[in-house]
């Protein structure tokens, strides 16, 4: 079976890019990415391609080569619904926030609805592929609302969860270590639909990284790595608080820890915290299956993952509080990023937003630069706690458009985010214009010691 139309649900850091490198990959195949949010799609369809809404270097290129080729954006469900005989579904899947496994189980509300919605529109039989990262055995949820709202089709479902890290999405996309698709690799139907998705990768991903499975094993498999991940960067975080009590630094241990092949060097890069929107939803994703299924040694396990890196958060935010007299109280505070990494601008869950809430609470004044980040989404973001009233955020959080804008004047500056900027900024400037003595704190162990402690710095680096 060959596939001739594809359509994606969700224009969001992962339908985007995964369906603009299938569509540049495979030119005979038309990809249509719908999304309910109008401005979304508007700035998909922009026309001039720096102003896509997601970040990503290398995006836009790829964009550029195959919209309005056989890559389309559009607010037009139903028709892309229709006319597809493959659709991935792409939405978020955020933790719930509301009853039963409220701060745990994720919430699967855009899932059903776009089940129900395709159940609905379909005509012909479709291959329904699961894109979203998803608690196990969602796949049977969906098979069950198609198969008995739908109109009598034959749905094939598909589990092929992405591993694209942001920032690094378009390469990661070109040269995935795997690829996996999960199906009823028991059937022949089940096994036509696998080979269908097999076929479409076979475009550009070598055959041997195209990794078969059935359903339950490609979600569980994309919980588990990312759970591996988030583990990884706690290890080496708990490891930070060792070394700063001995006198160990964590960039040695690192180093020397991972040129034992049988650990490796990547993922171990302490820092002030793991953010993004999937290493925590996905363990507590893990947590909630593991306490329903009464597996409490095994839910504990992965809980303290996320205890830690709650704990490095808080950690470093009482950090600059202690150091600067045990009082921020009316100070300046510079935060320098507020991504949860580097290359992105997506802020989901990054260690900024509990960092400068923790100041808030001390009443600091807070005022923050980053590249990429939109003034209003770091307002949102502060919202979403219910720390504080909204008035109130912006009034002591002030967004400026330059790093020397955020630290003149300030009593401490913290870097939050590892942009590559960062490094090169002319730190005597911000020296000279800060008040003494002049705080830095680096929360990513980007900057150089050395060279900040000459200047004047009072310097402190997570880790050592
Ligand atoms: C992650 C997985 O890597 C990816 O495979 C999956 O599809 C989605 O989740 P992402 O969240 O985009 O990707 O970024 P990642 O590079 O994994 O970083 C996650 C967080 O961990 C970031 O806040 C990053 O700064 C932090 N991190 C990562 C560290 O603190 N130290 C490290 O050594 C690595
Ligand atoms: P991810 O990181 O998983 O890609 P995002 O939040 O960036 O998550 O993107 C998910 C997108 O899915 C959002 O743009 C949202 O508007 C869209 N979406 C959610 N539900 C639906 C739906 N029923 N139909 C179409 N689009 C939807």
């Amino acid at each position: 079976m060959k596939i001739k139309n594809i359509c994606c649900i969700g224009a969001g850091y992962v339908g985007g890019p995964t369906m603009a490198v299938i569509a540049q990959k495979c030119p005979e195949i038309d990809v249509t990415v719908v999304d309910i949010n109008k401005e979304r799609i508007a700035a998909w369809n922009d026309e001039d391609v720096e102003n896509i809404p997601i970040y990503e270097p290398g995006l836009s290129a790829v964009v550029k080569e195959a919209r309005g080729r056989n890559l389309f954006f559009s607010t037009d469900v139903d028709a892309a619904i229709d006319k597809a005989d493959m659709i991935f579904i792409s939405v978020n899947t955020p933790t719930k926030t509301y009853g039963i496994g409220k701060g745990m189980a994720a919430d699967l509300k855009y899932i059903e609805l776009c089940a129900r919605q395709i159940a609905r529109v379909s005509k012909n039989d479709k291959i329904v592929v699961e894109k979203s990262t998803l608690p196990v055995r969602t796949a049977e949820a969906l098979k069950n609302i198609l198969d008995n709202t739908g109109n009598g089709v034959n749905y094939q479902i598909l589990s092929n969860p992405e591993f694209l890290a942001e920032g690094t999405a378009v390469d990661d996309l070109m040269n995935p270590d795997r690829v996996l698709i999960g199906g009823d690799i028991d059937t022949p139907e089940g096994k036509e639909a696998v080979e269908a998705l097999v076929d479409v990768y076979a475009h550009w991903v070598p055959r041997e990284r195209l990794l078969t499975t059935n359903v339950w094993s490609s979600e569980l498999s994309k919980l588990t790595a990312n759970a591996f991940l988030a583990q990884r960067v706690s290890s080496i975080n708990a490891m930070s608080e060792l070394c700063e009590k001995t006198g160990a630094d964590v960039n040695e241990v690192a180093k020397a820890v991972g040129m034992d092949s049988r650990i490796g060097p990547k993922f171990l890069k302490s820092s002030v915290g793991f953010g993004g929107s999937c290493f925590q939803k996905d363990i507590l994703n893990l947590v909630y299956i593991s306490k329903s299924f009464g597996l409490n040694e095994v839910a504990d396990y992965w809980e303290q993952v996320i205890l830690m890196n709650d704990h490095q958060k808080r950690r470093f935010a009482a950090k600059i509080v202690q150091t600067l007299f045990n009082t921020v109280s009316g100070k300046k505070i510079a935060l320098l990023g507020w991504a949860f990494k580097k290359d992105t601008n997506d802020t989901r869950e990054s260690a900024a937003i509990y960092v400068a809430d923790y100041l808030l609470n001390e009443q600091a004044e807070i005022v923050v630069y980053d590249p990429k980040v939109k003034t209003e989404q770091i307002y949102a973001d502060l919202d979403y706690l219910n720390t504080r009233s909204s008035e109130e955020n912006r009034a002591r959080v002030k967004v400026v458009n330059t790093p020397y804008e955020a630290t003149k004047d300030a009593h401490a500056v913290a870097v939050l985010t590892e942009w590559d900027e960062f490094i090169a900024l002319d730190w005597k400037k911000i020296y000279e214009e800060m008040l003494k003595p002049a705080f830095l704190f680096d929360g990513r162990r980007l900057l150089e010691r050395k060279t900040k402690e000459e200047i004047g710095f009072e310097f402190y680096a997570i880790g050592s």
